[in-house]
């Protein structure tokens, strides 16, 4: 395999356009970067993108199988999550580096496909949970590695957002891939930022629900609130409430942290601009009237103007960044297979717990 001079433009490709199209602007934006090749079974949204991107013909395809083998360097992946072990493993084993977005996969034989996949190639994997880069979130980074709030305790996460039209199609009334994901299958956005901050991983997972009360006759996707609870190797404990389909407007991410000297939280305003948190550090903060009421912005106003095009504040920007760092630097990105699984199985051991009755499983450490 060829060297690439950190001078030389990384060749990167992308599949799937929808969510993809955030991705490949904030790619685009980095200055190592070249955005070489499109693949999406949809021509009319791939032609708009190369138009924008001047690219010709033999850039854009619709079958991954003749993408994955064009002259790139790099494999950003935003298809629906059943294909992204698949689409990862192919990418990886043709020499790409992958960028994959979230979850890593559904199946836990699919996880340990894609482990392997990782560990047998000298090539660059992340999973692509930009949730941790909220400005926000990475502020709290530096609060907890300070030790103000102590050892952390307990956390918590909830990430409703209601996307019914995302489950069935308004128009035609056709099933889309989302019908059938269980919510508690998608708690990377909450699982992801709380054990970054926490620095831990899951080992015990249950989970339960609340059955289809909102939508009786529609697909798991639709069960109306799914809550996992989890236990960390350090001993801790992580409660995490999902929904996809419960009326909840504003959609909302909220997280919040209690560790031996205090307490961490954002708000539950909802949107995705950001909201009013709460801080409190014993011995700094009275205890009447208590915590500090302080902003929990998803952007970083100091990043520059072009860091706002992936559509999640600046989130996007700081971990392309990463991503491309890890390549030049020949080292495992911050959310490297192993972590990928740390954010992604769990999810699915709560939700097979849950459809046992809430019995305990134990999450595999990869
Ligand atoms: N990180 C985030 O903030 C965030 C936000 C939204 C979605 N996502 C993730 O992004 C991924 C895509 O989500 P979405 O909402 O864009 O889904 P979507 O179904 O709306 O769009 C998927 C796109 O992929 C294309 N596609 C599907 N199968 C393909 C295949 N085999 N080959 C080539 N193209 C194919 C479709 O034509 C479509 O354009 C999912 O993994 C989802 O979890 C992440």
């Amino acid at each position: 395999m060829t060297m690439k001079l950190k001078t030389d433009k990384l060749k990167v490709g992308f599949v799937g356009l929808r969510r993809g199209g955030g991705l490949v602007r904030s790619f685009a934006g980095h200055p190592r970067v070249e955005i070489a090749a499109l693949c999406d079974l949809d021509t009319n949204s791939m032609s708009k993108m190369a138009g924008d991107f001047a690219l010709n013909d033999q850039q854009l395809f619709t079958n991954f199988d003749d993408f994955v083998n064009a002259p790139i360097d790099i494999v950003v992946i935003a298809t629906p999550i059943e294909f992204h072990a698949n689409q990862s493993i192919a990418a990886l084993e043709s020499g790409k580096h992958v960028l994959c977005e979230q979850t890593a996969a559904y199946t836990l034989e699919d996880c340990e496909r894609l482990v392997q996949a990782v560990r047998k190639t000298d090539r660059v994997y992340m999973m692509g949970e930009n949730y941790c880069y909220f400005h926000y979130i990475r502020e709290w980074k530096k609060i907890i590695q300070q030790g103000k709030l102590g050892k952390i305790v307990h956390a918590e996460g909830e990430y409703l957002h209601e996307i019914v039209d995302l489950l069935i199609d308004p128009q035609t009334g056709k099933h889309r891939w989302r019908y059938t994901r269980a919510p508690i299958w998608y708690c990377a956005h909450c699982l992801g930022p709380l054990l970054t901050l926490m620095d831990d991983r899951i080992v015990k997972a249950t989970g339960v629900h609340s059955g289809k009360n909102i939508y009786p006759d529609e697909g798991l996707g639709f069960l109306d609130m799914e809550v996992g609870l989890f236990q960390t190797q350090k001993g801790s404990t992580i409660k995490i409430l999902r929904s996809q389909v419960a009326p909840r407007h504003p959609e909302m991410i909220f997280y919040s942290l209690y560790g031996t000297k205090g307490f961490v939280e954002n708000g539950r305003e909802g949107g995705w601009g950001g909201t009013k948190g709460r801080l409190y550090i014993e011995g700094e903060m009275a205890k009447h009237p208590g915590a500090q009421v302080f902003d929990c912005p998803t952007i970083d106003v100091n990043a520059p103007a072009e860091a706002l095009q992936g559509g999640h504040g600046t989130s996007e920007y700081y971990m392309v960044r990463d991503f491309i760092d890890a390549i030049d630097n020949h080292t495992q990105s911050p959310i490297d297979v192993a972590r990928a699984m740390d954010f992604t199985v769990p999810g699915i051991c709560a939700h097979e717990a849950a459809m046992k009755g809430g019995v305990w499983v134990d999450v595999p450490l990869f």
